[in-house]
């Protein structure tokens, strides 16, 4: 049986102070609940916080990005050992928000994932198709080719330690949310596509996440879909309550 995995991507909030003050806030809240496995995507200066903070429990810690050099002059970046040693255990890799924002491709999608994989990191791969792809019928193209050129080069033992987190562009942010139908769909072609890669158990056993508005009040129909695997969560995830409740309809 696949895992559910539970994320939050804080985005660029949360001091280190207001970190620690939310993760002893949620520790009590989600203790326990460990049908599925919660993890907190946090800002960089965050994350030895968090760690921190959440020593002992079941909350597990993730970075928003990680450069794919091993080191080297590139300013302002962050390598995956440099993750590594300070206790990260997740990185969130090809957001829309740096696909949009900051000229991430699938070419240094890939290289960052490799980067992190080599360095024991387990990965959260993001893709998603944009408002004009959905409304033009090719999603499930895009998705296809987006799953094809992330994970090119990762093997198939490499692959256990990616999740993949579908996330429509233009549910992000935005309140709207794929239908569970929509969402179940689509996740279930990026499957199909992981299992002509991989093979069928290989794809059984992926965690694929749905993201994109998913709140305390959608979450429990969302999860519920057999595809969809849990949730990349970014607004919701930035209160203790209704991070909670997403949490709690997970198990
Ligand atoms: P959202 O963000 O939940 O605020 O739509 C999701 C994400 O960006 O991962």
């Amino acid at each position: 049986m696949r895992k559910t995995v539970i994320a939050g991507n804080w985005k660029m909030n949360m001091t280190p102070s207001a970190t620690k003050a939310f993760i002893t806030e949620l520790v009590p809240m989600v203790k326990g609940m460990d049908k599925c496995d919660i993890v907190l995507c946090v800002p960089y200066v965050d994350i030895a916080t968090a760690v921190e903070a959440a020593k002992g429990s079941n909350i597990h810690v993730g970075a928003e990005n990680v450069h794919f050099a091993p080191s080297g002059a590139y300013t302002g970046e962050i390598s995956a050992d440099m993750l590594k040693e300070i206790g990260t255990e997740y990185v969130v890799i090809g957001h829309s928000e740096r696909r949009q924002y900051f000229g991430e491709t699938d070419e240094t999608v890939n290289l960052r994932t490799k980067a992190a994989l080599a360095a024991g990191l387990k990965v959260i791969l993001c893709l998603g198709e944009v408002k004009e792809q959905r409304l033009s019928g090719i999603t499930d193209e895009v998705v296809a080719m987006q799953t094809k050129l992330d994970l090119a080069g990762v093997s198939a033992e490499e692959l256990k330690n990616v999740i993949i987190a579908y996330e429509p562009v233009w549910a992000i942010g935005t309140g709207l949310t794929a239908t569970p139908e929509q969402a179940d769909e689509t996740c279930g072609v990026i499957r199909k596509t992981v299992a002509a890669l991989y093979g069928d158990k290989a794809a059984q056993d992926i965690t694929i996440q749905y993201g994109g508005s998913m709140n305390d009040g959608n979450a429990k129909e969302l999860l519920a879909k057999e595809n969809v695997d849990g949730g990349l969560i970014g607004g919701a995830s930035l209160k203790t309550e209704k991070f909670t409740v997403i949490v709690k309809a997970a198990n």
